[in-house]
Parts: structure tokens; C-alpha cells; sequence
């Protein structure tokens, strides 16, 4: 098999095992972090293979749906040693895959690879601007979780621990995580097209909060 045949097999795959997903991690979502990805890619010196590899497994293991013992991606280890990838490859893809999400304000980034700091980048742009607001509340509702609550005032955690086992508004997950990969993109080409999809869910926050209480209570 070429490398071209194993990402084929491997779009099809992924695009059977997120058919039925509410949640905002359906297979529209894996094929922009891998369009993003392919996309930021041409700016760096990165390995094309394992770049596709990475974004279009990165969420087949995710710790928001998989209660795993430890942070091996299981599913997706065992896709890529049943298509007889290079075990080395396997393995890079791997570590890109434990190490791609947002676990916490304070918690430091373990990525490493250029191939990771690009599907991390590319992941992470489409959970800000109008589509990562759509994928928010979706989430959320997942999840059962009020849309806001005022009285329940955003968190920045320090540790993974904390972040997971936050059930907090979809609102206050904009200022725990939304608003804060702006600055965090890793490459430059990401970190342009963050600034205009940030301003924009400033803008969407500022009209929510407009709305929140009613028109007949504002002068
Ligand atoms: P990551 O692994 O970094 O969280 P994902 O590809 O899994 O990246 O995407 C996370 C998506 O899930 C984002 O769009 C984000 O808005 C949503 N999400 C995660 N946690 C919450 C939460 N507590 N409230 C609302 N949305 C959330
Ligand atoms: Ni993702």
C-alpha cells in the first residue's frame, strides 16, 4: 500500500467510527483539522504523512469520551499496526495523539514534534470563531450543561485534574479555554487566522451578555 492508499483507507475509516456524533467531534470537524493541518503544513518543514496520520486519528481516543487506565491511543495504535504502518511512524503518531489537548489554562504543553505543533494548531483552530461557538454549545449539551450562569464565575485550572472534572457553563468554557489559544498557537500561520476567529467570539460574548437579562431591564 502507498502512503496515499493509507490515508484513503484511513479517511474512510475514521469517517465510519464518527458518523453519529452530537457532541462537535463528528467527521466534518477530523476532516478540517486535517484539511488545517494539510493547509499550515506547506508554510513548515513537516512530514506530510504523519501530519495526515495525526489529525485524521487524533480524536478516535479522546479522554473526554474513552475512560482509558492510561494515555496509550489504543484505537488508533491498533489501526495503524493492522495497515502495517513503519512502527516508528506509529509511534510518532502516537505521542502527537497523548499529547494534543487542551488540559488545563495552566498546564504546560508537551508537544514536541513540528508534526504535532501543526495538528495540534490546526485542532485547536476549529474550537475558536463561529464553528468552535457552534461545537461549544453542542458539546455542552452533550454534556448537559447550562448554556450560563452567573453565578458560577469562571476557572483557570492548574492541573488536568481540575479541568476534567469541571462541569461548569458552556460560557465560562470561553474564558477556561476558548479565549486562550489565541495565544498559544504554536506556528505563525495559525496564529493569524486565530486573531480574526478571537475577535469574533469577543464580539459573540459581548452580544450574549447584551441579551442575557432581557431588553426591558437595560436603559
Ligand atoms: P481538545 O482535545 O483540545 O479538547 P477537541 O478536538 O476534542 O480538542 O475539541 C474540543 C471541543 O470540545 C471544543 O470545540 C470545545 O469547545 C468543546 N469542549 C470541550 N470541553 C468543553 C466544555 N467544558 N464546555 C463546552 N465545550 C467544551
Ligand atoms: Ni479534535
Amino acid at each position: 500500500m502507498t502512503q496515499n492508499d493509507i490515508i484513503q483507507r484511513t479517511t474512510e475509516y475514521v469517517k465510519g467510527e464518527f458518523q453519529n456524533d452530537s457532541s462537535g467531534h463528528d467527521w466534518w470537524h477530523i476532516q478540517r483539522v486535517w484539511k488545517n493541518a494539510l493547509a499550515i503544513c506547506e508554510h513548515e518543514k513537516a512530514d506530510g504523512f504523519i501530519v495526515q496520520l495525526a489529525a485524521l486519528l487524533h480524536d478516535l481516543d479522546d479522554w473526554k469520551f474513552n475512560a482509558s487506565e492510561d494515555e496509550t491511543p489504543r484505537r488508533a495504535k491498533a489501526w495503524m499496526e493492522q495497515n502495517g504502518i513503519d512502527p516508528h511512524i506509529t509511534e510518532q503518531v502516537c505521542e502527537i495523539i497523548m499529547h494534543i489537548s487542551f488540559k488545563g489554562a495552566h498546564v504546560e504543553n508537551k508537544m514536541t514534534s513540528i508534526e504535532g505543533l501543526i495538528v495540534q494548531d490546526a485542532d485547536r483552530l476549529d474550537a475558536i470563531g463561529a464553528v468552535g461557538i457552534g461545537r461549544a454549545f453542542a458539546y455542552g449539551g452533550y454534556k448537559g450543561r447550562p448554556l450560563y450562569d452567573p453565578d458560577q464565575p469562571p476557572q483557570l485550572h492548574q492541573n488536568f485534574e481540575q479541568y476534567r472534572n469541571s462541569r461548569s457553563a458552556t460560557i465560562n468554557h470561553f474564558y477556561e479555554k476558548l479565549l486562550l489559544l489565541k495565544d498559544k498557537m504554536n506556528t505563525v500561520t495559525a496564529q493569524r487566522i486565530a486573531q480574526e476567529r478571537h475577535d469574533f467570539m469577543v464580539l459573540f460574548l459581548d452580544k450574549f451578555m447584551d441579551e442575557w437579562d432581557g431588553f426591558g431591564t437595560r436603559e
